[in-house]
């Protein structure tokens, strides 16, 4: 089958020719359809020290992806030959004392899809069938491609509740916009998106932000001000991954405030710890998404009429995959999607 594969220790990808994957009898084999291009996959395409420590090759990229099971093994009752499945990209030890209580996302012992085993960047992946998501509900396959990615969205912004409450999403990525969608359907007053590149703040205004803001030609300070905001914002949802924005929403948290973190900043960095503790802020860690909670949400915020469509911003055929790796990379575009069925 074709599959884009990290042959060799050096930059770049190559469409390559590989064996099928051999489901186990615990496992489910999937004709993949479309998938969707995450940061990740750019730092093992460009082979920076990150990937070079985390990968090791040859390896088939690939994690956010819908697919249509071809095969499940002898053991397997959950999921049927013809079923449109998405996949959890974590897979989880089944041993540690969080999967022994149920909260695998908490796994001490997780391995990445597309990261630490083959992925799904490939005409078929096969996937342990506790890791496969039916869609049971009618969703477009591009917005199924990519639930991975909405999952950490979901997880994040639905991690305090935000009824009536003022938002302050740092980073207009993919699943910052895709966060605002989430937390302006769950009823937040005002959603504030900050962000340093103008198309993709376009599209946080698209997905339903009351404010998207320039960090590089405004600060939120006067975003508070131009809402009306007088003692801060209760929600921060920092998913740039940058001290500066981190810093930046500290200063702008209403005493008692909530912050959920999901960017990955790329090293250590210094914060205003007086202030947290003062101010009795919460920082909480994010990873991943719940099992399966955060997937139950996903289906059902869409069919309660979420559209994070707009999102999406760029489809290619696989065989483009430089170029459609290319736009992704240019922090201008939204989510870029690859099909496999052509
Ligand atoms: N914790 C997890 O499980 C998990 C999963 C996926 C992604 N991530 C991380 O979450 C973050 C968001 O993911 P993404 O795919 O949307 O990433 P992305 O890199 O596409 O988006 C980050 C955005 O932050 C913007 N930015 C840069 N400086 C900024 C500043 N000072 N203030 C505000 N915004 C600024 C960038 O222009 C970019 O649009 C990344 O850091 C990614 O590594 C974490
Ligand atoms: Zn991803
Ligand atoms: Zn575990």
């Amino acid at each position: 089958m074709k599959a884009l594969v990290k042959e060799k220790a050096e930059p770049g990808l190559w469409l390559a020719d590989v064996p099928e994957p051999r489901p186990g009898p615990a496992d489910v084999l999937i004709r993949v359809l479309r998938t969707g291009i995450c940061g990740t996959d750019l730092h093992i395409r460009s082979w920076d020290g990150w990937a070079r420590e985390a990968v090791s090759t040859p390896l088939v990229l690939g994690h956010e992806f819908v697919g249509e099971v071809a095969a499940v093994g002898g053991e397997v009752q959950t999921v049927a030959v013809g079923d449109l499945v998405s996949g959890e990209g974590h897979l989880v030890c089944g041993e540690c004392r969080n999967c022994l209580a149920g909260r695998r996302h908490l796994c001490r012992g997780t391995i990445g899809l597309g990261v630490g085993r083959d992925g799904a960047f490939a005409e078929y992946v096969a996937l342990p069938a506790t890791n496969v998501w039916a869609h049971r509900t009618p969703v477009d396959l591009d917005v199924a491609a990519i639930f991975d990615p909405f999952g950490n969205a979901v997880h994040t912004a639905l991690s305090f509740p935000a009824v009536g409450e003022d938002v302050l999403i740092t980073g207009a990525g993919p699943i910052g916009v895709m966060a605002a969608a989430v937390v302006r359907h769950a009823g937040a007053r005002n959603v504030v998106v900050t962000d340093v590149s103008e198309p993709r703040l376009e599209l946080a205004r698209k997905a339903g932000a009351s404010l998207a803001l320039n960090v590089s030609t405004a600060t939120v300070a006067d975003a508070q001000r131009e809402l009306g905001l007088r003692e801060g914002f209760d929600i921060g949802l920092e998913m740039s991954g940058r001290p500066e924005a981190m810093r930046d929403m500290l200063d702008n948290m209403t005493h008692g405030g909530r912050i959920a973190m999901l960017g990955l900043p790329a090293e250590e960095f210094a914060v205003d710890w007086a202030r947290i503790v003062t101010s009795m802020i919460t920082v909480k860690g994010i990873y991943g998404r719940e099992m399966y909670e955060t997937w139950y949400a996903m289906s059902v915020l869409l069919e309660g009429g979420l559209d994070i469509s707009p999102v999406i911003t760029g489809r290619y055929d696989y065989r483009d995959f430089d170029a459609a790796f290319d736009e992704a990379a240019s922090a201008r575009s939204g989510k870029i999607i690859l099909d496999w069925t052509v």
